[in-house]
């Protein structure tokens, strides 16, 4: 295209027009940018034109319509900018009032709340705790526990054995033999922790559970400390109402050995599926420390004796929640734990 036919090419006003509505239109700098390459830029038709434009009366009006240009984009930039800079403050401003993103709490979970709470029912009542092993020897599980040689819990199908004569313990009596073969008489303490079975997961077993030990040895101990301590632990576990009975029972470890029962809590007594309608509800073994336990250990049962018990953590738990399942305390659903 030769020169004058560029500036022929199109009409100032109709330019102008156009120009003027893409400048109107830009509502972010940078399609403001845009606008000013296409109408003003070096290779734009304002600019080809200005450039090749030989008649004075033409040139005016093509410099009129660049400076009229000019300034609206100006304008429209500074419109634009004050713009966002309103809206930078608007998004950008802290609000130090604004209460902060919550962090989600949990809580303990029910069965070491249980633990706890037996803890200190003990230290209470003058107890220390006393940490025990998950894993022990043969030695500790069965033999210083005066188990036959033949005792059932022996057995590889009822006990887990990762070695030789080492085992998972089943029970947390050992922990009795540990303490007192640590110190002489006097002894108060109670140990909690987990034990393992081999058995088949079902709404009351599972093979990992807890419980707690307790052990007093002292001086003039009998069966009426036994039962004061225990029906004070299960009234501060069941109600200062329940009533406790103790019937007789076995254990290696203890002479007597005694069953002990909680009233019905839910049905005080009178009978109801919780508690098979006996009106009783079974919490756990105890009994009097065996002669050779202590003879064991190097303690002189004619000088000393000593009750212990020993009762499932998860039992306590299923019981005053009324639980149906055992299983729902390992399956980590925080649906049923939260309501705990
Ligand atoms: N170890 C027993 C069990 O797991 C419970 C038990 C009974 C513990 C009598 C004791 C006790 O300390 O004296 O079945």
């Amino acid at each position: 295209m030769e020169g004058s036919d560029i500036v022929a090419a199109v009409e100032p006003e109709a330019y102008q027009r156009e120009a003027d509505l893409a400048i109107e239109d830009a509502f972010s700098l940078d399609a403001l940018d845009e606008a000013r390459v296409k109408y003003l830029g070096r290779s734009s038709w304002l600019k080809l034109a200005l450039r090749e434009v030989r008649d004075r009366e033409t040139g005016m009006r093509l410099n009129g319509v660049r400076e009229h240009l000019e300034e609206r984009l100006a304008r429209r930039q500074q419109e634009l900018e004050r713009a966002e800079l309103d809206r930078t403050i608007r998004e950008d401003r802290v609000d130090v009032t604004l209460p902060g993103t919550p962090h989600p709490r949990g809580h303990l979970h029910l069965v070491t709340q249980v633990r706890r709470e037996v803890e200190d029912i003990f230290l209470g009542m003058g107890y220390e705790v006393v940490d025990g092993r998950e894993v022990e020897t043969t030695h500790y599980l069965f033999d210083a526990l005066n188990m036959a040689p033949n005792h059932v819990t022996r057995s590889p199908l009822h006990t887990f054995y990762v070695g030789e004569d080492a085992v998972l313990r089943s029970e947390t009596s050992p922990s009795q033999i540990h303490t007192m073969e640590a110190k002489p008489p006097p002894v108060y303490m109670v140990s909690l922790g987990r034990c393992y079975r081999r058995d088949t997961p079902d709404a009351t077993h599972y093979p990992i559970f807890h419980q707690v030990e307790g052990l007093a040895v002292d001086r003039g101990i009998t069966l009426a400390d036994l039962k004061g301590t225990l029906r004070t632990l299960l009234r501060q576990l069941f109600g200062a109402e329940r009533e406790a009975k103790f019937i007789t029972h076995f254990f290696p470890f203890t002479e007597p050995s005694v069953e002990v029962l909680v009233s019905c809590f839910q049905c005080d007594g009178l009978g109801c599926p919780m508690c098979r309608h006996s009106g009783w509800i079974e919490i756990g073994g105890s009994g009097m420390v065996d002669p050779n336990v202590l003879r064991g250990v190097g303690y002189d049962p004619e000088e000393v004796s000593g009750f212990a018990f020993g009762w499932g953590l998860e039992r306590m738990a299923i019981l005053r929640n009324g639980l149906p399942d055992i299983r729902d305390l390992w399956a980590d659903d925080l649906r049923f734990l939260r309501q705990f």
